[in-house]
């Protein structure tokens, strides 16, 4: 990201082809494909679960993504001046630039705690203790770590001044590079642990689990999980791709790169999920463990396995670089919102960032411990920060953006935009495009959160 990290005068562009994929790739991949997808599959029941969600990423993910970096580009700005630029004046649509940064925030403190608990892995996994098919001590592992309100509050600012310190040195680019090259030994280690998983005894069952669907368990709020799941995997409805879509050059083929970043986030979380649920049926873990699942699951995979220490070392490590690539992105858009609308240089602005998510990250760190009994909606901090932002304010977003580019913004320009300005030959996509974001997926999205909410 050619200077997008540093205060200049001039905005930033992405230099080249490579530099959008590996950054817009290295947002999409995260925790949420490898710690979320599995434990919220787990615990909604399965097969029905991932069907839903396939089907959402495909009528509602696949067109949001291409509005937002469409939007981004055209802008060339931040989310809030982005909309303004682009709405007739007057219009309130930048409320979604800004509903975007207050999820950033949201996001980023629970976020941060599951990042510092795939640091502590990488340390327990030097250690050796965890690698144990015993679901005991695995779980009893886990419940220390979360348990312990002091390792868990430093381990999470460690996080915190970690992607200060790459944003204020403006290596972000290196480390968007970098996540994209190590992406293919993430997969390749994922393939080893699935090739393990599926020869282990009860593999039959975890993937009957996973792929053959129970439709008694599809309830509203599992239909709303489903989707909140999807545009948080795919960094959508809170600006996170539209500020990407601002640094993309001017002949990027926008629905090319979208295909491709879907097409290796579902393939990520496909392998993410083959490697954990024949596992819980073999070893006897419950699907529905929640956000421990892949903390206790993934150390018994690889017990079983020659080399297996050195393996978990590397997954973690290999985890917490695309962790690194998703939190870079969602700092990104407070820092250049604060940057851009109040002039604060990019270095004060990524502190301020910082502390702030240090303070209200602090409930999520300490979830689990010291305010373990305190609830608000009958949910604790940590869960309420995710459903807040995955389940209300991301598809809000989506559909604000969509109604945005589908009614106000227009089919001509939403067409010029994705086609290059008719450079690229490709009018079947933009108007199936266009014909989503304008009737299919504002629609469906108000019908989900509307009923998921017990609203209608
Ligand atoms: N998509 C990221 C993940 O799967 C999380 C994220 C959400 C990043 C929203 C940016 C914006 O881990």
């Amino acid at each position: 990201m050619q200077e997008a990290n540093t205060h200049t005068a001039k905005r930033g562009t992405f230099s080249s082809g490579f530099g959008v994929l590996a950054a817009t790739l290295g947002s999409a991949v995260g925790l949420g494909n490898i710690w979320k997808f599995p434990y919220l599959t787990g615990a909604n029941g399965g097969a029905g679960f991932l069907l839903i969600y396939l089907l959402a990423t495909l009528v509602i993910g696949l067109p949001v993504m291409m509005a937002e970096l469409a939007v981004g580009r055209q802008a060339r700005s931040n989310p809030i001046t982005a909309l303004q630029k682009l709405a007739p004046k007057g219009q309130p649509w930048w409320l979604i630039g800004a509903a975007g940064m207050v999820a950033a925030f949201l996001i980023l403190s629970f976020y941060s705690e599951v990042v510092a608990w795939v640091f502590a892995y990488v340390f327990k996994a030097i250690g050796g203790s965890i690698l144990s098919n015993d679901r005991h001590v695995t779980e009893a592992a886990f419940n220390a770590l979360i348990g312990d309100p002091v390792q868990s509050l430093l381990w999470q600012w460690g996080v915190l001044i970690f992607i200060g310190g790459i944003l204020l040195l403006g290596v972000t680019k290196g480390i968007e590079a970098l996540a994209k090259k190590l992406m293919p030994l993430l997969f390749l280690l994922l393939m080893i642990l699935c090739a393990v998983s599926l020869s282990l005894d009860k593999a039959g069952e975890g993937l009957a689990f996973l792929f053959r669907p129970d439709f008694s368990k599809i309830t509203a709020s599992a239909i709303l999980t489903a989707m909140g799941l999807a545009f948080f995997k795919l960094s959508l409805g809170m600006g996170a791709m539209l500020t990407y879509g601002s640094y993309f050059r001017d002949d990027q083929n926008i629905p090319m790169t979208t295909a491709r970043v879907m097409a290796a986030d579902l393939c990520v979380s496909m392998l993410a999920g083959m490697a954990i649920f024949p596992a819980v049926f073999t070893f006897g873990f419950a699907p529905a463990a929640g956000p421990a699942l892949v903390f206790i699951t993934i150390p018994a995979v690889f017990s079983q396995i020659p080399m297996g220490q050195l393996l978990m070392i590397a997954f973690f490590v290999l985890a917490a670089i695309a962790a690194t690539g998703a939190m870079l992105s969602l700092t990104e858009v407070p820092v250049v919102i604060l940057h851009e609308r109040l002039n604060i240089p990019r270095r004060r602005a990524t502190l301020l960032t910082i502390l702030g998510l240090a303070l209200l990250g602090s409930t999520c760190a300490l979830t689990n411990n010291v305010l373990a009994n305190f609830k608000l909606f009958g949910l604790n901090m940590f869960d309420l920060y995710d459903f807040i932002s995955s389940n209300v304010i991301l598809p809000a977003g989506g559909i604000l953006l969509a109604v945005f580019v589908g009614w106000v913004w227009g089919k001509e320009k939403f067409t010029n935009a994705l086609s290059n300005q008719g450079k690229l030959n490709n009018p079947g996509v933009t108007r199936a495009a266009f014909f989503l974001l304008r009737y299919v997926s504002p629609v469906l999205t108000l019908l989900v959160m509307l009923k998921g909410l017990n609203l209608l």
